[in-house]
């Protein structure tokens, strides 16, 4: 949906204006000088522009529901919110809004009961096997791309990595993967397309359908995989979890921790493009390139903002936030902000606290694939950076130097790069013959 409205202060809607995609960072700079809340016109979203604002609805899940958790305010809310305190409101309407069934629009009491069990993936001994797995897998990955001659870095390279990573850390049979790479593209819906229909359209009733075959067998007869694990796991009270719970938990990784994925290694790789120097110091001095992937998430991290619903008024700095109001925490101006960082808008690589910032979120909600994403995108680097002597920009797909082209996700929850065509010139001594 195209629409191009302005308020007084001639800036464009967020949530409808797709121009604002390809650069949001002076639009956001211009809410956070307005303050540490900022609420915009268009659809009364109380906008959190600082680290400490979005800090303290991050923390406070008894006062912000994430029930708008997906999709913030469009679809807008479909009940009138009444009174000081909407808690019932939310409870009755809740099965009709967007995205009910993703973990991330959870509350209490589901949220924790569907989070501990999708942890049981997220082990420090799961994650090592994973690893070892995501290592071959980018080896493969990378022969591919370097035998053409340019490729392009998202459906190419990490909507394929990102999918059968995911594909692994659940266990899903090799056999099984080829379908996944295949059917999971990752493409996101326009910005503003948040309709039920647009929502269909996605891969997600494939994985619906594959998943409740793999639990429901694994139910049946179980062995010692992981899904086997998953299907025969109990809630931490004891009960038993439906069929379709764990079916969700198991999509909502595909949905969560593909596409941010394989957006972030796109960006990151623009950088490397760009600034030829910084490409040739990670080569050389590649034990850096874990901080290099920690300030491109806060610089310019795939997720721009993450949405919660006042379930009762409250104060968040000099702001009254009635019962029923959204707040968005706008991650892309908090991760730059200068009450909280030192050069704020470079990339630094001896930061201090330098994993300290909000691209995974924080609070009961806080991103558990964060370790994995930091593994993927560093690892694709360092054996891209490994196996070759340049990297650079395709000028055919790009424009030349001076006059490049690039399209971004229109839509104003990711933040990415649509396709990046880069020429990788291997190593003379790994040269095959
Ligand atoms: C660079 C990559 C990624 C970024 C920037 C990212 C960012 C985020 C953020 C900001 C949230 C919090 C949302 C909120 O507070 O409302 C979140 C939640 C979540 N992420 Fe990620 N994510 C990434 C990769 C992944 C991966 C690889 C997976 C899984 C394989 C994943 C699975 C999830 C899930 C399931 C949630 C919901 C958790 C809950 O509600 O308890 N994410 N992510």
């Amino acid at each position: 949906m195209k629409q191009n409205r302005i308020d007084q202060s001639g800036r464009p809607d967020l949530f409808t204006d797709v121009e604002l995609c390809s650069d949001p960072y002076p639009f956001f700079e211009q809410l956070r000088a307005e303050g540490p809340v900022f609420v915009e016109p268009f659809h009364d979203v109380a906008i959190m522009t600082t680290f400490d604002t979005a800090m303290a609805v991050f923390n406070d899940a008894s006062k912000f529901s994430a029930c708008v958790g997906a999709s913030g305010p469009l679809p807008p809310l479909t009940f009138v919110p009444e009174g000081d305190d909407i808690t019932a409101q939310i409870a009755e309407h809740r099965p009709q809004m967007h995205c009910s069934d993703l973990i991330n629009t959870y509350d209490q009491p589901e949220h924790p009961k569907a989070r501990s069990l999708m942890l049981r993936l997220f082990t420090p001994s799961r994650l090592r096997q994973n690893e070892t797995y995501l290592r071959e897998l980018a080896e493969r990955l990378i022969d591919e791309a370097l035998a053409s001659d340019t490729v392009e870095i998202v459906a190419e390279l990490g909507n394929p990595f990102a999918t059968l990573v995911i594909a692994d850390l659940l266990g899903i049979p090799e056999d099984d993967r080829a379908l996944y790479r295949d059917r999971l593209t990752g493409v996101p819906a326009p910005i503003g397309e948040t309709s039920e229909e647009a929502y269909e359209q996605r891969p997600l009733e494939f994985l619906h359908e594959s998943f409740t075959h793999f639990i429901e067998s694994r139910r049946a007869a179980p062995t010692d995989d992981v899904l086997s694990d998953l299907a025969t796991s109990a809630y931490h009270d004891g009960t038993m979890p439906t069929v379709i719970e764990v079916v969700r938990i198991t999509v909502n990784l595909f949905a969560a921790g593909q596409e941010t994925t394989a957006r972030l290694l796109a960006t990151a790789l623009r950088i490397l493009v760009e600034q030829q120097n910084l490409q040739t110091q990670l080569r050389s001095e590649p034990e850096l390139i874990g901080n290099f992937v920690e300030e491109v998430l806060r610089l310019d991290g795939p997720i721009k903002g993450t949405f919660r619903l006042t379930s009762q008024t409250t104060q968040i700095a000099d702001a009254e936030l009635k019962a029923g109001t959204i707040v968005m925490m706008a991650i892309p101006t908090i991760n730059r902000d200068p009450g909280r960082y030192d050069r704020p808008d470079e990339i630094v690589l001896d930061r201090p606290k330098i994993r300290e910032h909000l691209a995974f979120g924080r609070g009961v909600h806080t991103c558990p694939g964060a370790p994995l994403a930091r593994v993927e995108v560093r690892v694709m680097i360092e054996r891209l950076l490994a196996r070759t002597s340049a990297i650079t920009l395709s000028a055919a797909h790009h424009g030349p130097e001076g006059n490049r082209r690039f399209e971004y996700a229109p839509t104003y929850l990711i933040r990415g790069l649509n396709a990046l065509h880069l020429k990788l010139v291997p190593r003379d001594d790994l040269k095959a013959g």
